[in-house]
């Protein structure tokens, strides 16, 4: 039996409450294949922590963590700290600090999931969001200068190494060719004319490395306005941190909502843990009443089980939350059901047993 250590940082608002299932649900796909184990250990860092100690995580955090095979994540943030204070020190300090560089956000219409657009068939939206992961927009690179004053300016500084820049859109070629699907790029040369041309001129150098892949590459905004009027144009996309977020809490928009989007922050080195976790964040609108929809966690977790080399595994994880949406009795309010947090987990698993 191939055992792994799990950091479980469920973090705040509905992170515990869907966190929970996702553990539930890992532990029932080990009992029933047997040669998979977990051992989970939580960390209760988050907003609550922060209160108590002034602190998101422990200060030797990183080494803490660095110890283990993967760290699962509910959501970090919540009003009463700020944004910027409560991400900068627990969220976005994992991906960094252990070179999480590639964010694989699939978005994909499962079977039974619900679809706001109109004439759309399910099979045409199946995309997979390869969104860069520790630099560009999310540096945190940047001044702020003459506070207060008059000509106060701030800056932000947007940072494309060739290497951040390169190791990102290889990884997407990689995962293009292996599935056999075309590769967007999203970018914005037209107006960000020095990142975006760079990220173009480099995709464009890669590109000539994979003749066997068809490559398509699109302004953002036209880009938003596709992934709506016509989906099925999107198969591997590769595109920069923060339009990697923006457009995947749209792609989640179309395929199910976002109690429905899994992501999974990837070192693919495996120098140190990769972190699982839903996109959403701690929905403070519904926290603590039970209805969150745990199914993005869940989904994060199949992807969890790819990255342990069991891709049978996450594929049964999932055919299970597509039973679920199908029989649709046990599903959350976001999906128009009256399921509690709860019951959805005990659905999926009831269809994990057989
Ligand atoms: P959010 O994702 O928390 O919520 C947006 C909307 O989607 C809300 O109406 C919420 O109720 C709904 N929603 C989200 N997840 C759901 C689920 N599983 N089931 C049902 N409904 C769900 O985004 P927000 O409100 O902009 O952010 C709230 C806090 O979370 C902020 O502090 C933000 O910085 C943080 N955040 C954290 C992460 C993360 O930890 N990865 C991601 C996004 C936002
Ligand atoms: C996400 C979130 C984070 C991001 C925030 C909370 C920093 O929105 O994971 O999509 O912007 O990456
Ligand atoms: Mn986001």
């Amino acid at each position: 039996v191939k055992e792994y250590k799990i950091a479980v940082i469920a973090g705040d608002g509905i992170g515990p409450e869907v966190i929970d299932e996702g553990i539930n649900v890992l532990n029932e796909v080990a009992k029933v294949d047997g040669d998979i184990a977990f051992d989970f250990t939580h960390f209760p860092w988050g907003c609550e922590y922060y209160a108590e100690t002034g602190k998101m995580m422990d200060d030797d955090g990183m080494e803490k963590l660095k110890e283990f095979d993967a760290i699962y994540l509910g959501a970090v943030g919540f009003p009463g700290v700020p944004d910027h204070i409560s991400l900068w020190d627990l969220l976005l300090k994992i991906r960094k600090g252990f070179d999480q560089y590639i964010n694989i956000r699939p978005i994909t219409l499962l079977n039974g999931a619900p679809c706001p657009l109109e004439g759309v068939k399910r099979e045409e939206i199946d995309m997979l969001f390869i969104r860069e992961n520790s630099e560009g927009e999310y540096a945190g690179a940047g001044d702020w200068l003459f506070k207060g004053k008059p000509e106060e300016v701030v800056l932000q500084t947007g940072v494309f190494s060739r290497k951040g820049t390169e190791r990102v859109i290889r990884y997407a070629f990689e995962e293009a060719r292996k599935m056999n699907k075309s590769l967007t790029s999203i970018s914005k040369g037209n107006a960000l004319n020095y990142s975006m041309v760079f990220w173009d001129q480099i995709f464009d150098e890669v590109s000539k490395e994979y003749p066997d892949v068809q490559t398509y590459s699109y302004l953002v905004d036209a880009a938003s306005m596709l992934m709506i009027k016509d989906p099925k144009r999107f198969e591997v996309v590769v595109t920069s941190n923060l339009f990697g977020d923006i457009l995947t809490d749209l792609g989640a928009a179309i395929a199910g909502g976002l109690g429905l989007a899994a992501g999974a922050n990837i070192n693919p080195e495996r120098d140190y843990p990769s972190m699982f976790e839903p996109i959403h964040g701690s929905a403070p609108d519904i926290a603590g009443e039970g209805i969150a929809n745990p199914l993005a966690s869940i989904w994060s977790a199949s992807q969890m089980f790819d990255y342990f080399h069991r891709p049978d595994l996450g594929a049964r994880v999932l055919k299970a939350i597509e039973d679920v949406l199908t029989e649709k009795e046990y599903v959350t309010p976001d999906l128009g059901g009256n399921a509690s947090t709860s019951e959805v987990g005990a659905r999926v698993i009831h269809y994990l047993k057989g």
